[in-house]
This record gives C-alpha cells, sequence and structure tokens, in this order.
C-alpha cells in the first residue's frame, strides 16, 4: 500500500454537487506532486478529505497504513501533527515579531525553547527570511508573509505537506521561489508534497507528478 492512498472516493456536498467522482489515487513517500484541475475541480474537496476537515461520502483514505476516513475524533491531533498544511488565508499573528509567528507551532506541540528556536534558525534560512526575523508580521510584504506561513507549516517537520494554491496572487518569480522552497524541503526531509494549483507554468518547471482533476474525477495521474 502507498504512502497516501484514495480508494474509490466519492465527495457529495448536502446541497449534491459531486465533487469527487470516483477518485484513485497512490502516491508514494517523498513523492512531490501537483494536483492540478480548474476552479470547481475538487483540489481543496481532497485536500480536506486528507486533513479530515470533511468526510468521504464513501471510498476511504488512507495515510501511512492507517484509514484516516474512519479515524476516532480524538486521534485528529495526531494525524495533524504529521501534516504541514500551508493555507491560503494566511492565519498569522499580525502583532507579532516573524519568529514568533514560526515557532507557536512548536511551543504548542510542547517542543522544548533551545530545540525551537535551533529549528526556527533552519526554517528561516530556508524561506529567506533571516533578515526579517525581528519584524512585526504585519509589516511584511504579501510574498514575505506568503514564505513565513510556509516555513510554519514545514517547522515540525511534517511527514506530508499540503499546499492549496499556495502561491495565490504573487508575481510568477515569487511564486517560483516558493514552490522551490518546497521542493527544497521534501529533497531535504523525504517529505511528500503535495501542491494543488491551476498554474500551468509552475508545473511545467518542476519535475514533479502531475495529477489531473477534472470535475471530480482523476483524468491523468
Ligand atoms: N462546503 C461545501 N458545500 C457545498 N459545496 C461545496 C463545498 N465546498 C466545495 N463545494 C463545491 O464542490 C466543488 C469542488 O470544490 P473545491 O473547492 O474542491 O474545488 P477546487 O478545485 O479547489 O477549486 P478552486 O480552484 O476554485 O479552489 C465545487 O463545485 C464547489 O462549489
Ligand atoms: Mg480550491
Amino acid at each position: 500500500m502507498g504512502f497516501l492512498e484514495f480508494k474509490k472516493v466519492y465527495k457529495v456536498y448536502p446541497a449534491g454537487v459531486k465533487a469527487l467522482d470516483n477518485v484513485n489515487l497512490s502516491i508514494e513517500k517523498g513523492e512531490f506532486v501537483f494536483l492540478w484541475g480548474a476552479t470547481g475541480a475538487g483540489k481543496t474537496t481532497l485536500m480536506k478529505l486528507i486533513t479530515r476537515e470533511e468526510l468521504p461520502t464513501s471510498g476511504e483514505v488512507w495515510l501511512e497504513r492507517c484509514k484516516i476516513s474512519s479515524l476516532e475524533d480524538r486521534y485528529l491531533p495526531i494525524l495533524r501533527r504529521n501534516l504541514g498544511v500551508v493555507f491560503q488565508d494566511l492565519k498569522l499573528v499580525p502583532h507579532w515579531t516573524v519568529f514568533e509567528n514560526l515557532i507557536s507551532p512548536l511551543l504548542v506541540l510542547g517542543v522544548k525553547k533551545r530545540d525551537a528556536h535551533r529549528l526556527a534558525e533552519g526554517i528561516l534560512d530556508l524561506v529567506h527570511l533571516q533578515d526579517k526575523k525581528h519584524h512585526k508580521t504585519e509589516w511584511l510584504s504579501g510574498g514575505e508573509k506568503q514564505k513565513l506561513c510556509l516555513g510554519r507549516a514545514l517547522i515540525h517537520r511534517p511527514h506530508l505537506v499540503l499546499a492549496d494554491e499556495p502561491t495565490g496572487n504573487l508575481d510568477g518569480a515569487t511564486a517560483l521561489g516558493l514552490v522551490g522552497t518546497l521542493f527544497e524541503f521534501s529533497e531535504r526531509s523525504g517529505a511528500t508534497v503535495i501542491i494543488a494549483t491551476h498554474s500551468e507554468k509552475l508545473v511545467n518547471r518542476f519535475p514533479g507528478r502531475l495529477v489531473v482533476l477534472d470535475k471530480g474525477k482523476i483524468i491523468q495521474s
């Protein structure tokens, strides 16, 4: 069995929208995957089934040999500890410094302060924000905030990183840089990375696997 498996997954939302239509997908450890598809294709829905923000209407989702589609709620924190999720709505605390925002997930996990600081230094290098370490987050540009979000999603060294349109409305060069950072992280740590995007340009610039969703169906994998 693969690292991540979707088996005959259907997702029909209450209003009757069929967001995922018999999705079968197997992803290996360390793969770098682009999930590509038009608006409404089901990309975010597929990711929400992995984070367990949503449950499938039918079918199974497995991660690291654990059937997460029927995981009891009390185990969700353990599932999520192994995920790095890059949100589009940034969820940063504006009056905290870059450093404070960065280490906050580690402190929540009970990581010792000295270890948290060491990990944060590594991430500041990775996302190229070393010179902004003590800046207030609200002073950052949009692209810098996005880098910080990315750093915060990676700092606890997740096994699986989910990035839903992480490049939002960034310019081409900044977007490439951000995806490049994810690629470097995957190479270095062996993490599996899944990036949902509409951007054909991005997909063509990295040697990742392309999974194409169209109206809830996987048409290329
Ligand atoms: N909570 C919900 N309730 C009802 N319908 C929903 C819900 N979330 C998503 N949908 C519908 O499911 C379909 C797939 O949505 P989804 O957000 O997964 O697409 P997407 O590929 O991420 O699109 P985008 O590229 O615009 O982000 C769409 O038709 C959407 O309107
Ligand atoms: Mg989406």
